[in-house]
């Protein structure tokens, strides 16, 4: 393992004013994307639809690298080019997504485990030899009234930092994601203990198992109010139990941080994260806090693509203004 390659990785994809793509929906996730604008989910869909948005013409001045699916890795433009090759040749980083996605948990009644350790070091190996940089493991907690139990918290750090650590191994950057739900009708008090908990566990569990933290980034939720409750916290609010939060939980050693969008509308995710790093500024966080946003960049692209080439130049303008704005929020320069 080189420990210093490992960390220039990390640095580069929290680069200043840039940040992540997350392209890599799993077939079942990127079937229902699809259904929402009636397009069927079929291979050449799915490539049509992620190298028109790869292929966005000055996307690298805001975006350092993409979060593949193991499909998309392996694809090959209309030109016969990967889309790997397309990436790096812009000098933006490919990852991959290596979890095989969360399952029930036996012994609770709704909680999941992350499944995909099995084998993992091998795919690793391969995933690096397909020119991958970094990878990413999402863990799922969510908040009801019995939950999360210590036991799947617990049993989803644990797996989070094996991950890491074999990542690290293979000489890939792990992208820690422990991901607390937005689903709910919980306060924004209830959110942040719940992800402080479960950050001090995944810290102390990435630190057990020698995983370097200067050669990972963490990408969490921010600290925000359930979907469904009345708690009318406003951006600055939640800005501030975030970083509140993040302060008190992740080393200093962690490069970066790169929060999801987690079902955020679109000026959501980009408001919180103008205020996330307002504060950050004068506060002088030790990590850069940037974005490894889903959703929070592709919607617009999406609703406007509608499966149809003929829309790609629009399609493709409206990703570049959605990376545009998030990459201004990113910098505490939005507003
Ligand atoms: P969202 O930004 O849509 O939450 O997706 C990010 C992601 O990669 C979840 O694993």
């Amino acid at each position: 393992m080189d420990v210093n390659k490992l960390s220039e990785t990390a640095k580069a994809l929290v680069a200043p004013k840039k940040g992540i793509l997350a392209a890599d929906e799993s077939s079942n996730t990127i079937k229902k994307r699809f259904d929402s604008i009636n397009v069927e989910s079929t291979e050449s869909n799915r490539k049509s639809y992620r190298e028109m948005l790869f292929q966005t013409e000055g996307i690298s001045k805001f975006i350092s690298g993409v979060i593949l699916f193991d499909e998309t890795i392996r694809q090959k433009s209309s030109d016969g080019e990967s889309l790997v090759s397309i990436l790096s040749k812009q000098g933006i980083l490919p990852g991959i997504k290596v979890d095989s996605g969360a399952k029930p948990l036996s012994g609770t009644e709704n909680e999941t485990i992350t499944e995909g350790l099995d084998g993992l070091r091998e795919r690793l190996q391969e995933y690096y030899e397909l020119g991958a940089k970094f990878t990413k493991w999402r863990a799922v907690i969510n908040i009801g009234n019995e939950e999360p139990s210590d036991y799947a918290i617990k049993t989803n750090a644990h797996a989070l930092a094996r991950f890491a650590a074999l990542s690290q191994e293979a000489n890939l950057v792990p992208i820690v994601e422990p991901e607390v739900l937005m689903d709910g009708s919980h306060s924004i008090e209830k959110c942040y203990e719940v992800t402080n908990i479960t950050l001090r566990e995944v810290y102390y569990e990435l630190y057990n198992q020698k995983v370097e933290l200067e050669g990972t980034l963490l990408k969490p939720n921010m600290v925000i109010p359930g979907k469904d409750s009345n708690d009318s916290s406003n951006p600055s609010e939640i800005a501030k139990y975030t970083v509140k939060c993040l302060m008190d939980c992740v080393p200093a050693s962690v490069p970066g941080i790169v929060f999801l969008s987690g079902g955020q509308s679109d000026d959501e995710a980009t408001i919180n994260l103008h205020h996330i790093n307002v504060i950050a500024k004068k506060l002088q966080t030790p990590w850069e806090l940037s974005f490894s946003y889903g959703r929070g960049l592709q919607s617009a692209p999406l609703k406007t693509w509608l499966g149809n080439q003929d829309n790609i130049l629009l399609a493709q303008k409206a990703f570049h203004s959605r990376a545009k704005d998030t990459s201004a929020a990113r910098n505490g320069s939005f507003l």
